[in-house]
């Protein structure tokens, strides 16, 4: 699931797991996991996301392949924030080859500017994340989608796997045209 920051990946991950009985792993989840658990990594990290900057490509690998193997029952993943730039791309590529796996469809949520910014905004009234509270820091995470994790897109042309969904409307509108285009490959 790829997308830019309130782009609704992690909305729509949580539903798309439980209907194809996947494994959903959010790179976001697991770093805000570290910071509530107050561990040396979430410390490390913690100014980082704040800033609405990315973590170091090793952190979120090193994440990554921890639980990469832990589907037993699944029938596959959703990764949600991850991969965010070629260099996670490549190696989430490479994981995947050693174990016989593959990236089947890379699933990319368009949603204007101004919608973005409105959801964060909101979200920002409940969630308690440092990310959303901050107008500059919202504009940064788009921004810093826009200049390092959009040439990922190309990554997923160039494999046949990219795929954009409208990402603007109803939760319910958008989970049926991600499951339209889920099901043309199962
Ligand atoms: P992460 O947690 O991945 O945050 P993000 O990409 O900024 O995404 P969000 O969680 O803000 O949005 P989302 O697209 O999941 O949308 P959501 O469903 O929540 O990453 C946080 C930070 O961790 C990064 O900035 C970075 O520092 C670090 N990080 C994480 N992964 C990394 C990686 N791989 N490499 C390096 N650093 C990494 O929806 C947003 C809001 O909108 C919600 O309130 C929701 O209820 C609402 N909403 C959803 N859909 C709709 C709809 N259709 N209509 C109205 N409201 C909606």
């Amino acid at each position: 699931m790829f997308g830019p920051p309130g782009s609704g990946k992690g909305t729509q991950s949580v539903t798309l797991a439980e209907k194809y009985n996947c494994l959903h792993l959010s790179t976001g989840d697991m770093l805000r996991a570290e910071l509530a658990a107050g561990t040396e990594l979430g410390k490390r990290m913690e100014k980082i996301m704040a800033a609405g900057e990315l973590v170091p490509d090793d952190v979120v690998i090193a994440m990554i392949a921890n639980k990469i193997d832990s589907t037993r029952g699944k029938a596959g993943f959703i990764f949600d924030g991850f991969p965010r730039t070629v260099e996670q791309a490549v190696a989430l590529q490479n994981m995947l080859k050693e174990r016989n796996m593959k990236i089947d469809q890379m699933l990319v949520l368009e949603v204007s500017d101004v919608e973005l910014t409105d959801r964060m905004k909101k979200r920002a009234l409940i969630s308690g994340r440092a990310d959303d509270a901050d107008p500059a820091v919202i504009n940064n995470r788009i921004e810093v989608y826009r200049s390092k994790t959009a040439p990922v897109i190309e990554f997923g042309r160039k494999e046949g796997v990219h795929h954009n969904i409208n990402g603007m409307g109803t939760v319910e509108e958008i989970f049926r045209r991600l499951c339209d285009q889920i099901d043309r490959i199962i």
